[in-house]
């Protein structure tokens, strides 16, 4: 330190941080620091956290200094007495901490390196962060001697639905792509990509919702003989985004003849860095009361909606049955266990390009039926499975020859590719996300109601929901993918039935927790038939 700067200053403060720094440089010890002065600091900038993530607000003692026995409150503005944490005399007081912080709240540390407390780290951490939870919040740290305070700024961001595309032939060389996606905050930069040069909407909308929730809505012309794909990406940030792809060559005209079928094509692809639930209606399709309705026909598909919808698993398990495997329907291109519940593609007779090599199971579901079975997709040392189908088969796929596996022809499933994600069986195609991709699948059938659903068992969240018109008896199908020589195997949900099956149960649907979801489940449930 250089002379002349205790010279100028004789303040005390900046005698006692010369000090410090001189003891420091020593390697000495300080011990206490209850009787220094101190000023609270803070970053400038916001402070921005995910909604249901955690939030640190730093906030740390200059002249950094032991906090450990100092009195540290983190309030919100006007609730002083109320704090959203508070520790007094060398430990966290709970007693007059404002409920909705309880158990969320504790001291954290503004970066890695530092002490804690110790080091005159008071920084606020606060998990699973709710909407709510936006807004100022004041350090305050109190000796007998001083106190300082200073006001960290919290913004919440929520990450909207994976963007919904649609794309629908608008005349020989020209597609209308939509592009819709909900529940952002704040508002996300919405663009469009053909590959090579971005694309400028025909149309770009954004509109407030609940919470102040921001939905943007977009559509674009483009032309498939110039690129063969067009993207619509939403970005809150570097690293906060979500893209949705939409493959232009396969888009086919809208057919004459089943005018009340508008969408022609609908991809989904997903390039997501974390983890993120799926939510949203996906896709409908609505045939008007004059429309002619295919056999097999998917009717409806639908997703999460809310980030935080469950699905109500044990309702669903009420209908548990232990699925065996056919024998009887096996390709040599499948090795199946003796207890019939483990199928995996054969190593040493690979089924040819083109075939596909499926199973049933015994046990066939007609009208009045529910059921559920669940599929462990992952194994130990080997990981998550990649390539499968899980879903249903109509008795007719038994006496037909190897023939698309398409709704129309009796197959209604869910897939898993390796590098594309998970996929239903229908054209046009729709691919869903596959972060994470299922280690249990849970299958659940309302025969009555044409529902199908896909449960991700491990964090109990629904994969999708389809209402298809189901063709005769109904036997559960697995494919373990080519290729793919890990295992799927099947787990015997039979055991869960212990409870009689509720009224509830005959409800149609997913059995989502949410209020919204759930009227959104029952309402149209017969009448578009
Ligand atoms: C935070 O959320 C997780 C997962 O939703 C939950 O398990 C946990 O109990 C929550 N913690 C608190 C303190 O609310
Ligand atoms: C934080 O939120 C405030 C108020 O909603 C907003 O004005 C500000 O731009 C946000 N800042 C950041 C960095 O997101
Ligand atoms: C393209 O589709 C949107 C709906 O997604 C519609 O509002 C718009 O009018 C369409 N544009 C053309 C030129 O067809």
């Amino acid at each position: 330190m250089p002379p002349c700067v205790i010279e100028k200053n004789s303040s005390r403060a900046l005698y006692t941080v010369m000090w410090l720094y001189i003891l420091a440089a020593w390697g000495v010890c300080v011990s206490t620091a209850t009787s220094e002065m101190f000023t609270c600091a803070v970053p400038v900038d916001p402070v921005s956290a995910r909604l249901g993530h955690v939030a640190t607000m730093p906030c740390w003692l200059t002249p950094s200094m032991n906090a450990e026995g100092l009195e540290v409150r983190w309030y919100r503005p006007k609730d002083f007495d109320n704090p959203v944490l508070h520790y007094r005399e060398r430990k966290i007081q709970e007693a007059s901490q404002q409920s909705q912080y309880v158990g969320r709240s504790s001291l954290g540390l503004q970066e890695v390196t530092s002490q804690g407390l110790k080091g005159g780290d008071v920084t606020l951490k606060l998990v699973n962060v709710t909407l709510k939870d936006q807004g100022e919040y004041v350090c305050y740290v109190s000796s007998n001697q001083d106190y300082g305070t200073a006001s960290v700024f919290l913004n919440v961001t929520v990450r909207g639905t994976p963007p919904l595309l649609s794309a629908v032939r608008t005349d020989a060389d020209s597609v209308n792509v939509s592009c819709v996606s909900h529940g952002w905050k704040p508002r996300p930069r919405l663009q469009w990509s053909d590959g090579r040069q971005t694309l400028k909407p025909a149309k770009l909308d954004y509109s407030s919702g609940a919470h102040g929730l921001v939905s943007a809505h977009s559509w674009v012309l483009s032309s498939p003989s110039s690129a063969p794909w067009v993207s619509c990406s939403l970005v809150l940030s570097e690293g906060e985004e979500m893209e949705g792809r939409v493959d232009l060559r396969n888009v086919a005209a809208v057919p004459e003849t089943s005018s009340g079928l508008q969408t022609a094509v609908i991809i989904l692809a997903l390039l997501l860095l974390l983890s993120v639930v799926f939510i949203g209606v996906l896709y409908k399709k609505r045939g008007n009361k004059s429309t002619h309705v295919l056999k097999g026909d998917i009717l409806d598909i639908e997703t999460m909606r809310q980030p935080e919808d469950l699905v109500d698993i044990e309702n669903m398990r009420l209908a548990g049955v232990d699925v065996t495997l056919d024998l009887k329907t096996a390709p040599s291109y499948l090795t199946v266990d003796s207890t019939g519940k483990i199928v995996r593609d054969s190593k040493d007779n690979p089924c040819p390009p083109g075939e596909h090599a499926y199973i049933l199971g015994t046990h066939g579901f007609t009208s009045g039926s529910h059921a559920y079975w669940e599929v462990r997709l992952d194994k130990e040392m080997v990981g998550v499975k990649e390539s499968w189908w899980v879903g249903l088969a109509s008795g007719s796929v038994k006496r037909q020859g190897d023939v698309p596996a398409t709704p129309s022809n009796g197959f209604w499933f869910l897939s898993s590719y390796k590098e594309k994600g998970l996929r239903l069986n229908m054209a046009p195609d729709i691919l869903l996300p596959a972060d994470p991709r299922p280690q249990i699948l849970g299958v659940y059938l309302d025969y009555d109601q044409r529902v199908l659903s896909f449960i991700n068992v491990k964090d109990n969240k629904l994969i999708v929901t389809v209402r298809a018109m189901f063709i005769g008896e109904l036997f559960p199908l697995f494919n373990p993918g080519q290729g793919d020589t890990a295992p799927m195997t099947i787990l015997d949900a039979s055991h869960y039935k212990t409870k009689p099956v509720e009224e509830s149960a005959s409800e149609t649907g997913a059995f989502l927790v949410s209020n919204q979801s759930r009227n959104h489940q029952t309402s149209e449930s017969k009448d578009c038939l």
